[in-house]
């Protein structure tokens, strides 16, 4: 019996040690460089324009199917909800229900080959930082259907939704331009020259914005990109902020009670140590 039960536990714990070593491969699809992102649940004007980023520019294809509207008016700096439905919600949906796209799933596979997935749920399985980056990374690659690619999800099947605001954003492979001596010279002393001449999908290490094609600025657009990657990290864990809130209520009461613990101990040994 008793085995049996450590046979089965050695199981569990043996799957659970292989999940946690599969989450770093589900993230890591590409091995662009990412810029560092900390989200910030505090942050509610940074949330608030995440959402309205979010219904002007994402719900037409993605849904949120766990979020409500509702509980989004009141988690962001108690919207109110006459606001909310009279501004937000394009959907025709009421303020009680989730948050719903309007195109059919049927639709958008026949036209993107992959039905846009629900975001409710994204920055737990990839995380804040990687979708901050995905939004960033958009470029052109006139191969690809929309004319665009991207670094973070290579071939992604997504047209580049912001693209009126960021502008466009070309590669630039290393073999592409005059090789000044710079370049040459760290790789001389790694005999690399032959691949940075050649160039090729390997050395296209940067993505350098045509100036003018978008009408914001890079600051705006990174705050844009940091804002949608914030409100989506408050979606797939939208109690965080309260429980972290209510954490340090609990540390302190916590410190408090190992302090009164300390001396009543101290008193019960008094009497102890005297006899
Ligand atoms: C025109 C439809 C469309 C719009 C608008 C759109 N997306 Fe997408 N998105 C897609 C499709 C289709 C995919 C699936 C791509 C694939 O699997 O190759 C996708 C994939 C994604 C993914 C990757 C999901 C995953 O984990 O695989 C993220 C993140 C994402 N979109 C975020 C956004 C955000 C944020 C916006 C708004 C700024 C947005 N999308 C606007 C169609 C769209």
């Amino acid at each position: 019996m008793c085995k049996r039960f450590f046979k089965v536990i050695r199981k569990f714990a043996i799957g659970i040690v292989m999940f946690g070593f599969s989450l770093p491969a589900i993230a890591a699809d590409s091995d662009w460089i990412m810029q560092p992102m900390s989200p910030d649940l505090n942050n509610t004007a940074s949330l608030q324009r995440g959402a309205n980023l979010y219904v002007n520019f994402c719900l037409g294809c993605h849904s949120l199917e766990h979020q409500r509207y509702e509980r989004t008016a009141d988690d962001l700096g108690a919207i109110p909800h006459e606001l909310m439905e009279a501004n937000v919600i394009h959907t025709g949906q009421k303020i009680g229900e989730h948050i719903q796209t309007s195109m059919s799933k049927d639709d958008a596979k026949a036209w993107f080959g992959a039905a846009p997935p629900d975001l409710t749920m994204v920055t737990r399985v990839r995380s804040p930082e990687w979708v901050y980056n995905f939004l960033l990374t958009f470029y052109e690659d006139s191969s690809r259907p929309f004319g665009v690619n991207n670094k973070v999800f290579p071939n992604v099947g997504m047209p580049h939704a912001l693209l009126p605001l960021q502008g466009i954003q070309e590669e630039v492979c290393r073999g592409n331009r005059p090789i000044d001596l710079l370049d040459v010279q760290p790789a001389l002393e790694q005999n690399r020259v032959e691949s940075i001449k050649e160039g090729g999908p390997e050395n296209c290490e940067e993505l350098s914005l045509i100036p003018g094609s978008g009408t914001f600025s890079t600051e705006e657009y990174e705050q844009a990109a940091f804002d949608l990657a914030n409100f989506l990290h408050y979606v797939g864990d939208p109690t965080r902020a309260e429980r972290e809130a209510l954490g340090k209520y609990v540390i302190g009461f916590l410190l408090i009670l190992l302090v009164l613990a300390y001396f009543l101990n101290r008193n019960y040994w008094t009497d102890v140590k005297k006899n």
